[in-house]
């Protein structure tokens, strides 16, 4: 199979689409299924503002031990062979970029430089009205988490995540970029998701379950351009259906075999 797909590889403009199940091999659990975030975090509360505002206000340490949790977990992972064999391709011109619905950072750790964050950026914070954006650091977030693990009151969490989130320079308060159940997908991520997947001849999803919408509108919409679909994943997903190739293995042991022949 490793064969039949770096030779579709050379012969077709290729971009991939990723889930979680692409950073699970980092230590990153997925949303769904065993073990995953939300068996633990009812997703209603901890993916949606006003779960996260009504929760806040009755009781603040639930939400803090939330955001803890999740950016431990992403401040220790490090991108596995999916981000570097997808990084690789890039390099090779075998790739013309990632769409993502994972907010980790770890396609570009890996070396992706074409990469559509469709749910946003887990390190970035954006200006709602001039659309600037910063990004804060790991030293910078593992600070702030060591700071609010001290912290239990409202007032001191919102005040400590007020000064971590800061300013921007045209004076408005930033927003974190992640992007919860029922805000709409930042604009200029979708207007490169587009872009990639106007040109894509050969679509690879890669880790996801194929459940979230308007992400997944794109691979559908791939298909009906006439795109060959490969999917990724051990399970079978709702894209199965339209998956012209089924790889039904974890995407990190296909891709390290992957770089390995590719050399
Ligand atoms: N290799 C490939 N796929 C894997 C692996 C692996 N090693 N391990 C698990 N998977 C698959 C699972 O079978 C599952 O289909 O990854 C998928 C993970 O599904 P989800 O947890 O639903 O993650 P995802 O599809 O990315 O969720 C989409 O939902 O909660 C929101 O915003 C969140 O971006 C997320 C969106």
């Amino acid at each position: 199979m490793v064969e039949k797909v770096a030779k579709l590889l050379r012969e077709k403009k290729t971009v991939a689409f990723t889930g979680a199940g692409a950073s699970l091999e980092s230590g990153i659990p997925t949303f769904r299924g065993k073990g995953g975030l939300w068996e633990k975090y009812d997703p209603q509360i901890y993916a949606s503002v006003p779960g996260i505002l009504f929760t806040f206000l009755k009781s603040p340490d639930k939400i803090s031990q939330f955001f803890v949790d999740f950016y431990e977990v992403l401040l220790k992972a490090e991108p596995n062979s999916t981000h570097y064999a997808l990084a690789e391709l890039e390099r090779r011109g075998s790739l013309l970029g990632v769409i993502t619905q994972n907010i980790d950072n770890l396609h570009q750790l890996a070396g992706s430089k074409v990469v559509s964050e469709l749910h946003g950026n887990a390190y970035k914070f954006r200006c709602r009205v001039c659309n600037r954006e910063e990004t804060r650091d790991k030293k910078e977030v593992a600070e702030f988490l060591e700071e609010v693990k001290k912290l239990h009151t409202r007032k001191d969490l919102i005040r400590k995540l007020l000064s971590f989130i800061g300013r921007c320079e045209c004076g408005r308060r930033l927003a974190p970029s992640v992007v919860f159940f029922g805000q709409p997908l930042p604009e200029e991520e979708l207007v490169k998701a587009y872009q990639l997947i106007d040109k894509a001849e050969l679509l690879l999803i890669i880790g996801t379950s194929g459940v979230v919408y308007p992400a997944v509108n794109l691979p559908f919409q791939a298909k009906e351009r006439g795109c060959q679909i490969l999917e990724i994943n051990p399970e079978l997903t709702p894209l199965s259906s339209i998956a012209d190739i089924k790889i039904s293995q974890s995407a990190n042991i296909f891709f390290s075999q992957l770089l390995e022949y590719l050399g």
